[in-house]
């Protein structure tokens, strides 16, 4: 395999399953260590990482900030209101010229191809931290935490309720495929994973084997799941749909009677942030079931591992 320096991280469809599997090896030692009491590991010392927020963020934030010190290097927080951006700046000559001060751009936008924008005009590597189609970061952390709880991805009924359209979904369905997995997919009619992402996967799983299921009824995806994962019914951006989705995904909340069809010891995952009472119960994410803080930690050791594997 060769180096992943100077490789943007657009979408885990740009990286062979050799290459996500060293990354969470990666994020792996680098937890070990951080638990052995060595926080610090030097490997960016004088690297700067610009995050450019197009929208609000707690994780992916603060995570890759305290990721950046932890490498030895820094962060600088960009809040795209307050950006030449706001005002008309292009996105490539906003691109060029953050690529002569920083190392590396991560940055959360509305539309994915404003990331493809800064990835070609920047010639320093770009990250997803999330935008409407995909959120790369997450899933694979979640991957890797899937791994700690549950070993092997190919051996699990991994199951996600609810938006089947969404970042996260379309995140974890390319991701697990490319290990070889499956992904079983409960969503409404009219939700389910976009073209893009279905091209993506017919083209992947002829090669790797891996398959997506997708599916109307909640009750029927559960039934023998190790893994089962929702994210919110209203993602950022689609406060207009609002009504019309609390309606559409009525039935499909994942609450503890939903969850007593997956296997005894299935665990719960969440991206976070929830809506407590809307797509999950109280029960389930403060239950024995949920494992959603391990997950939320896992985001500092997986971008760790990414930062000190792409920045140059
Ligand atoms: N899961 C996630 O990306 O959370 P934030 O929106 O808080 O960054
Ligand atoms: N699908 C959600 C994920 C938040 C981390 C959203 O885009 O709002």
């Amino acid at each position: 395999m060769s180096s992943l320096k100077g490789r943007d991280f657009l979408s885990l469809a740009d990286y062979s399953a050799e290459e996500l599997l060293f990354i969470i090896n990666t994020a792996r030692l680098i937890k070990e260590r951080f638990y052995s009491g060595e926080r610090i590991i030097p490997v960016l010392t004088g690297r700067i990482l610009a995050m450019i927020f197009e929208k609000p963020s707690t994780r992916t934030r603060v995570s890759f900030e305290v990721a950046m010190k932890q490498l030895g290097g820094h962060a600088i927080y960009l809040s795209w209101r307050e950006l030449q951006l706001a005002r008309g700046e292009t996105i490539s000559d906003t691109a060029r010229t953050l690529a002569r001060y920083v190392d590396g751009i991560v940055a959360r936008v509305y539309e994915h191809e404003k990331l493809e924008e800064l990835a070609k005009y920047s010639d320093k590597p770009v990250i997803n931290g999330l935008s409407n189609l995909l959120h790369p970061v997450q899933a694979l952390s979640d991957i890797f935490t899937i791994m700690e709880k549950k070993g092997d991805p190919r051996k699990l009924k991994i199951v996600f309720v609810g938006d089947g359209g969404s970042n996260v979904a379309h995140s974890l369905l390319l991701g697990l495929i490319i290990l070889g997995g499956g992904i079983t997919i409960a969503c409404p009619k009219g939700y389910e994973p976009v073209e893009r992402i279905m091209d993506l996967y017919m083209e992947i799983s002829k090669e790797t084997g891996g398959y997506a299921e997708i599916i109307n009824d909640p009750v029927e995806a559960v039934k023998g799941a190790d893994v089962v994962y929702t994210d919110v019914w209203i993602s950022m951006g689609m406060e207009a749909e609002a009504e019309k989705r609390l309606r559409d995904f009525a039935g499909f909340r994942v609450d503890s009677k939903l969850m007593r069809y997956a296997k005894p010891n299935a665990i719960f995952m969440h991206c976070l942030p929830a809506h407590r009472g809307v797509e999950v119960t109280d029960e389930v994410i403060d239950g024995v079931w949920s494992v959603v803080w391990d997950q939320a930690e896992n985001r500092l050791h997986l971008q760790k591992a990414l930062l000190s594997l792409i920045i140059p």
